[in-house]
């Protein structure tokens, strides 16, 4: 059986790393996130003092940097190493999440990410999800889809998850990272968020995850029955 390669892009906390991830499952394909890929390196500078407004300093971070994703089996999910080390959760931080936006607008942190993520797909049967995995990345897969929900659902998504890990975080500061969040991703220079021309829009404001997902599988088998 023929494979192809799924690109899932939009915004923050549309719910599409379980999209792509269920989908993944059933497909039997590999699943890749590539924010996490872009959370990690942000975890690094963060940890490593790394001023990023410097061309050098950021190229000799980077030469530091080894990225891979590992299975979990506890989870049954993929999970991100940096230089070895199990940073999945680390990663989701809110510190984390605050910078991210800002290091994945730098030209050598995405060349250095979009390389590697293109390697990954070469065999295709792989699921990526994030913001220009349809437009830069694979500009030629197979399916694409782009996800979006309302905002206030994405809000509300949102907390709740972060809820369950820190009770003090309140529905305002989860608010303004996702407005910031979007804004940025949205704005930058290089390969900012958009929806590639050839994208199936899914709105999953009122769609529950096996709705979505039934959605996504009928396009999948559609698109391989065409391969
Ligand atoms: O999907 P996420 O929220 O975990 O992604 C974290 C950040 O990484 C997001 O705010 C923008 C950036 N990102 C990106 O620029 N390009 C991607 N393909 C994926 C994520």
């Amino acid at each position: 059986m023929k494979k192809i390669i799924i690109t899932i892009d939009g915004f923050s906390s549309c719910g599409k790393s379980t999209l792509a991830r269920q989908l993944a499952q059933k497909l039997n394909y590999v699943f890749i996130d590539s924010g996490a890929m872009y959370r990690a390196v942000t975890l690094y500078f963060l940890r490593n003092h790394i001023n990023w407004e410097k061309k050098k300093d950021v190229e000799k971070a980077l030469s530091e940097i080894n990225l891979s994703f590992q299975y979990n089996d506890q989870t049954g999910r993929s999970d991100i190493y940096l230089n070895d080390e199990n940073v999945e959760l680390l990663v989701r931080d809110m510190l984390v999440s605050e910078n991210v936006s800002a290091v994945s607008t730098i030209r050598e942190v995405r060349e250095f990410a979009v390389a590697q993520q293109q390697q990954m797909g070469k065999k295709k049967g792989i699921v990526m999800d994030g913001r220009d995995i349809g437009t830069t990345v694979f500009p030629k897969a197979e399916l694409k889809i782009f996800v979006t929900a309302d905002p206030a659902v994405r809000v509300e998504r949102r907390f709740k998850e972060l809820f369950e890990k820190n009770p003090q975080i309140t529905i305002e500061e989860v608010k303004n990272n996702l407005e910031m969040r979007d804004y940025i991703d949205s704005n930058r220079e290089v390969s900012p968020l958009r929806q590639a021309a050839d994208a199936i829009v899914l709105d999953n404001s009122n769609l529950t995850r096996d709705e979505q997902l039934h959605k996504a599988l009928h396009w999948a088998k559609e698109k391989l029955q065409q391969v």
